[in-house]
């Protein structure tokens, strides 16, 4: 081990061992009182990405990256204190041009729990950020403990940094972690459990020869901004749950693995290398009606999925989980070593009736929106995108009503595809469709040139984050319930969203009404 270490130049993947380190778990959130009063606190800490590397510097929720995971029972009300014990200096480039990031404090945190039921006050609003000791703070702060009601079905949720301007930064410094929410129907089924269920948290990160992270303060084309944000950071190594290329060693039997792409702005296709089907029984929202059997499946960037891997036919074989991309680097995720004896009988279960299938109805839509994706330039002449052609410090114009169906058509005018995110709900992906763009931006109509293509067999389920495919319009349906006020909605590559690919989302009744100006800060 020692004297691999000279050779070993964190910079440079072709130099990285892989499949040194085992495959970490974190450690389950332990309340500070009663079942259900959790404290935890963003500071800086030591992290070994690797062996052969020497510490990092990072960000964590309690210090670890990823942060620890909630593991709580779907209607159990939980309290936590967000707590925001960082440096004032960022350790990473802040660009001072973007919205929220000019003349507020350096260092700006604020937890939004991505995918949850939850009252805007504790969604974690860009806006609500907060400083160390809450000194400082955003227009719609409101409160420094939040409460997650969990009413909703048991799934992979996670949590991370959301402050405006500051997202990509503090994200990828180390502020995410899981939060896993069980209910009473899945616990009758008999998934694999216990020791056999594994949250994995996938990131790419770069780092630089002494071993801290690297992220680039300037975009590779010139611009009169330093340090900058670029369009978006494409890491060269690739991190599971904290480590660098890692390993999991498994007893021939079923697995349930939990798996959140947690990157920046690379998405992933993952598969087995010896070709093996799996099975997927849940999305981002929760369990599926019924299991699907894939070969591969893509995730963008928050997009979660629920796998069941059967190495019962796998015993002695050495598998990696890998992704589709060119780089010999790039295209490895984790290595599974099926050198594990069995333990007991795998007793688990895929039951072909997963949970009860709710549809929402395209007849039931109360509204319809066309929502366009669209690039542009700012100010400074560096490419921006932007939803519905607004910035995000524009008046709101999602507003739908409390209690009501709404579409939404995202028309992708952009080159690329773009994850969009919507808080508090989750949806249903109706289908994507090929329309002729031209026309489109000449006389603002949808012509369709193609059929309609359903959701992949991967995205049949309850779903908070989609892929808006390029050149099509991407339809979703949800139901906005149980909560009014002032969520967000927006591209889930950071980059995007800390430059302007982010919209206020208002969800509002005629009785209750919610704030109505959308200031910058206090
Ligand atoms: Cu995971 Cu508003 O984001
Ligand atoms: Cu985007």
């Amino acid at each position: 081990m020692a004297n691999n270490q000279p050779t070993v130049n964190p910079a440079d993947p072709e130099t990285i061992p892989k499949f040194i380190d085992p495959l970490p778990i974190p450690p389950v959130a332990k309340p500070v009182f009663h079942d259900s009063y959790y404290e935890i606190e963003m500071r800086e800490a030591r992290h070994q990405f690797h062996s052969y590397f020497p510490l990092t510097t990072v960000w964590g929720y309690d210090g670890m990256v990823p942060g620890p995971t909630f593991d709580v029972a779907k209607d159990q009300l939980v309290k936590v204190k967000w707590i925001n014990n960082l440096p004032l200096k960022h350790f990473l480039p802040v660009d001072h041009t973007l919205h929220g990031a000019i003349d507020s404090p350096e260092v700006r945190t604020v937890v939004h729990l991505h995918g949850a039921n939850v009252d805007w006050e504790s969604d974690g609003h860009p806006e609500a950020w907060f400083t160390k000791d809450y000194a400082r703070t955003g227009a719609f702060f409101r409160r420094m403990v939040y409460e997650y009601t969990n009413h909703q079905q048991g799934t992979t949720l996670w949590y991370h940094d959301h402050a405006i301007g500051l997202t990509r930064l503090n994200v990828y410094a180390g502020l995410a972690g899981f939060y896993l929410i069980r209910d009473s129907l899945e616990r009758r089924l008999k998934l694999p459990s216990g020791d056999y269920e594994i949250p994995l948290m996938i990131q790419d990160k770069s780092f630089k020869e002494d071993g801290s992270l690297f992220y680039p303060d300037q975009p590779p084309f010139p611009v009169s901004v330093n340090p900058s944000v670029v369009p978006g950071f494409l890491g060269n190594t690739i991190v599971v749950n904290g480590k660098v290329w890692p390993h999991l060693r498994v007893e021939p039997r079923k697995y349930r693995f939990r798996i959140v792409n947690a990157s920046n702005r690379r998405g992933y296709t993952l598969s087995l290398s010896n070709q093996e089907a799996f099975t997927q029984i849940g999305t981002d929202g929760g369990l599926m009606a019924s299991p699907v059997q894939l070969n591969s499946i893509r995730l963008e960037p928050a997009e979660r999925a629920d796998l069941i891997i059967d190495f019962s036919t796998m015993q002695g074989q050495t598998i990696t989980l890998q992704n589709d991309d060119p780089s010999p680097h790039l295209s490895v995720v984790l290595q599974f070593r099926v050198d594990l004896p069995l333990r007991g009988e795998d007793r688990s279960q895929i039951p072909a009736q997963l949970y009860p299938a709710m549809e929402l109805h395209e007849h039931t839509a109360h509204t319809v929106r066309d929502l366009t994706l669209s690039a542009t330039t700012d100010e400074f002449g560096r490419p921006m995108l932007l939803l519905g052609e607004r910035m995000w410090h524009d008046p709101a114009t999602e507003k739908p009503a409390y209690d009501s169906v709404e579409i939404w058509n995202l028309v992708n005018l952009t080159g690329g595809p773009h994850p969009i995110h919507v808080h508090l709900v989750q949806f249903r992906i109706l289908e994507r469709r090929p329309f002729n763009i031209e026309r489109f931006q000449k006389k603002g109509i949808i012509e369709y040139t193609g059929p309609a293509q359903p959701p992949k067999d991967y995205e049949r389920g309850w779903k908070d984050t989609v892929r808006a495919e390029a050149g099509m319009v991407t339809k979703i349906i949800m139901h906005f319930k149980e909560h009014t006020g002032n969520y967000v909605w927006h591209c889930h590559f950071l980059e995007h969203e800390d430059h302007d690919m982010m919209r206020p989302l208002r969800v509002i009744t005629d009785t209750h009404p919610v704030q109505d100006k959308h200031a910058t800060h206090t």
